[in-house]
């Protein structure tokens, strides 16, 4: 598929999806949010992806939010709307792929960048990044899920803080904050992203995405985390992948997994 604001690129078992507005530093604009959608859609259904990394172009930013120019003459309604289609488009869906995605902060990551990044299944970010909510600043709230993903993911008084001030937090800071895993120099960013793809590589791609589902479980309202875990445990018995994981470690060998 060919995009107009981002590029999608497979190699060595990883989708590295590029958001590439650098004049707008990257930011969300409606067409944006469809082609991630896309190319999320796209690379969780290629058998040969078992990673995706999603990064920003250039040097200065993730996504330094949603587009501001796009929604400053919105109603109540359209407000609304603009939140509950992101987030079924985008934000929600990233979370609930099956296929391990990785936010490579390299910059600005702010309003519906941190909202993308937090979506993400895990977060490395390179020195120079920056990170905020800074919605109230404009008058309006976080509405791509920041307000409920920044607390689960730093606590909800420093989600409180952040909000509330509009500021902006640095790589250390928001690593102190465990908002994300690792804080690498910005040339490194992208090899560190894949040393890390690999890791997850050599283990079963149908597990994972088990995994996947019984962690987010323990984030959605009226489900049982532990029963959703119960039922992905004994789904995993059923699979090619575990009798190859387990007669590899019988036969003091390493598995090789076929992914089914
Ligand atoms: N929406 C639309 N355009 C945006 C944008 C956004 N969220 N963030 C940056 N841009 C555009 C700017 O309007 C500017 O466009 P122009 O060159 O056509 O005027 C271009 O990107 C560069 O941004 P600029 O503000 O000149 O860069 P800077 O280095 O001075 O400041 C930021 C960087 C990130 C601090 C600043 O751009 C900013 O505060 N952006 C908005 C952040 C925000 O509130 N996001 C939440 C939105 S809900």
């Amino acid at each position: 598929m060919s995009y107009e604001n981002i590029t999608s690129e497979f190699s060595n078992g990883i989708t590295t999806i590029t958001i590439n507005r650098p004049k707008k530093l990257n930011a969300l604009n409606k067409a944006t949010i469809q082609e991630l959608h896309d190319a999320f859609d796209e690379a969780n259904n290629d058998a040969d992806t078992k990673v995706i990394i999603v990064t920003g172009s250039g040097e200065k930013a993730f996504v330094a939010g949603a587009d501001i120019s796009e929604f400053a003459d919105f109603n109540v309604e359209e407000g609304g709307n603009l939140a509950a289609k992101g987030q079924a488009l985008l934000f929600d869906f990233v979370e609930h792929l099956s296929t391990p995605v990785i936010a490579a902060v390299n910059g600005f990551a702010l309003g519906g960048g941190l909202e993308l990044a937090m979506a993400c299944h895990f977060r490395v970010a390179s020195t120079n990044a920056r990170m905020g909510l800074p919605e109230t600043s404009l008058g309006v709230i976080p509405g791509y899920g920041g307000t409920q993903r920044l607390p689960q993911l730093v606590g909800k008084g420093r989600a409180m803080e952040m909000v509330m001030t509009a500021g902006m937090i640095d790589a250390n800071q928001a690593l102190h904050y465990g908002l994300v895993n690792h804080v690498v120099e910005q040339e490194e960013l992208i090899e560190f992203c894949e040393k890390i793809a690999s890791k997850i590589m050599r283990n079963s791609s149908v597990a994972i995405a088990e995994a996947i589902r019984a962690i987010n479980a323990n984030y959605e309202d009226g489900v049982n985390g532990f029963n959703v875990e119960i039922k992905a445990f004994g789904n995993c018995f059923g699979t090619e992948d575990f009798k190859e994981g387990t007669t590899a470690f019988l036969e003091k060998r390493k598995a090789d997994f076929p992914g089914g």
